[in-house]
């Protein structure tokens, strides 16, 4: 692991080279200088982790140049160094973002222990940011047709409503991806989105499930459970494939809808919520209705304001985008460098019907960014990708015609599979096929699954 950088910025001469042999001995990476000016100019040229800042300096001062580095938004963490205390000065030091102050004559253990908060609060914020960022990345709605740009258009005007939204839309096009965009341009951003699947979720549990139970109404309930209607109260109760919900528990929503409050099951208190619904379907839930298989009254009550995300087919023009939306994605996940698509390899792919919309061409990228050794991708490769896939996901299992061929398939789909398990590290998907690394490597290149490469160890903070 890379050493901290620390700076140190006091005019006492005494003051910098004690705090430099202090922290050189703890591992920091430690540079001092003398002025405000030459503080400005090495942070200029540098990044540090930290900044430790004498409040007096000549001309410049301490509390001038924290005021600086932050309006610059300089990321270190900085800490404010006074010969004596000075409640005002500390209120204003906190105020312009220092992280803590010291005084002197310096302690040593109390100079090490704010540096060590400092450093951890700094990593903290740090990770904080990159997992908003990946979330966010992770939660975009890529595409820039005209059908893409009305749908946004449409979520950005129904967020901030309260009204309950249905989405509608076939499989892998996006619906929960509206769902969450919603949600986070809505009132409710910061209160929890929970998102409650009804198709996979057994009938005889969805109660529980959705309103929670209390101890020993049923075999099984071990424990009081919070449902997700409580969960979600404040924010956001995503009802996904509401379309397959049973009437019985279609009734039971439909009540706790119009009177915004509900019981556990087995009894117990009333219990008031604060939620919005959003349900999502890929079922046409008007012939749904004439069939006898949904609640009319539920359907006008969950649709008050439809969005129709539409088929990738009907929108080939953002795929270009969305391949290297994924690219990108993955080659960071998988710890390469993003790889080109040639024009033809492009055109290729809007050829294909996408009958698993989005989806399916996510998991095609994945598929192209780990199999193909090059740096582009063409349209050959593609073209076996999509054959691999028609033989991958939707193989029936005796539909081989000899031996060799369905061994050659199933130990190539197990060892992937214990690959991606294992983060594509080599060592711990051998053990997990119980072979040992170098055997796994021989049939990783016999399989032709190269350019598997093992993973590099993730940076350690
Ligand atoms: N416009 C888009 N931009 C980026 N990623 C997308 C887009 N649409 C879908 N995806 C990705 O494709 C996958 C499928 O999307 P999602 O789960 O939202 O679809 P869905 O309509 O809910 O599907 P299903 O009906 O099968 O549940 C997700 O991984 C999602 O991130
Ligand atoms: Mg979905």
């Amino acid at each position: 692991m890379a050493k901290d950088k620390i700076l140190v910025v006091d005019d006492e001469e005494g003051v910098c080279s004690s705090l430099r042999g202090i922290l050189e001995d703890e591992g920091f990476a430690v540079k001092t200088c003398s002025s405000g000016e030459e503080c400005l100019r090495l942070t200029r040229k540098e990044l540090f982790d930290l900044v430790m800042l004498d409040v007096w300096l000549p001309r410049l001062d301490g509390l001038q140049i924290l005021e600086k580095l932050k309006a610059g938004s300089y990321p270190a963490g900085i800490i404010m160094i006074s010969g004596h205390a000075n409640v005002e000065m500390a209120v204003r030091a906190t105020k312009l973002g220092a992280f803590d102050f010291i005084e002197k004559p310096l302690s040593l253990d109390k100079t090490l222990l704010v540096i060590n908060n400092a450093l951890r609060q700094k990593r903290l914020e740090e990770e904080n940011r990159l997992l908003k960022a990946k979330l966010e990345d992770r939660y975009a709605i890529v595409g820039e047709s005209d059908a893409m740009k009305k749908l946004k258009e449409q979520i950005m005007i129904a967020a901030p409503t309260n009204g309950r939204v249905m989405i509608f839309g076939e499989n892998g096009t996006g619906k929960e991806l509206v769902a969450r965009a919603i949600h986070r341009s809505s009132l409710r951003a910061s209160a929890p989105f929970v998102e409650v699947n009804c198709a996979a979720i057994p009938d005889e549990l969805i109660e529980s499930e959705l309103f929670g139970h209390v101890k020993g109404s049923f075999t099984g309930a071990i424990t009081d459970k919070v449902g997700k209607f409580e969960q979600a109260d404040g924010g956001t109760l995503f009802l996904d494939e509401v379309g397959d919900m049973s009437y019985k528990t279609q009734s039971k929503v439909l009540r706790v809808l119009e009177e915004q409050r509900f019981e556990r099951v087995g009894g117990g208190e009333p219990i008031e919520v604060d939620i919005r619904v959003i349900a999502a379907t890929n079922k046409n839930l008007e012939e749904e209705i004439k069939k006898g298989n949904f609640r009319d009254d539920l359907y006008f009550r969950l649709n008050v304001i439809p969005l129709y995300v539409p088929h990738l087919r009907e929108r080939l023009e953002d795929l270009p985008l969305l391949v290297s939306h994924f690219l990108e994605l993955f080659s960071r996940e998988h710890g390469q460098k993003p790889k080109q698509v040639t024009t033809e390899a492009i055109k290729q792919l809007q050829q294909y019907s996408w009958p698993g919309n989005v989806r399916e061409l996510k998991n095609l990228v994945e598929r192209l960014v780990i199999m193909v050794p090059s740096h582009q991708i063409s349209r050959e490769a593609v073209e076996m990708a999509l054959k691999g896939r028609a033989e991958g996901e939707d193989r029936e299992l005796y539909s081989f015609s000899s031996l060799r061929e369905a061994r050659h398939y199933f130990e190539r789909e197990l060892i992937l599979r214990k690959l991606k398990e294992n983060n594509f590290n080599i060592t711990r998907a051998a053990k997990a096929l119980q072979i040992d690394r170098t055997a796994l490597h021989r049939r990783i290149k016999s399989l032709g699954l190269e350019p598997i490469r093992e993973k590099p160890p993730s940076r350690d903070i």
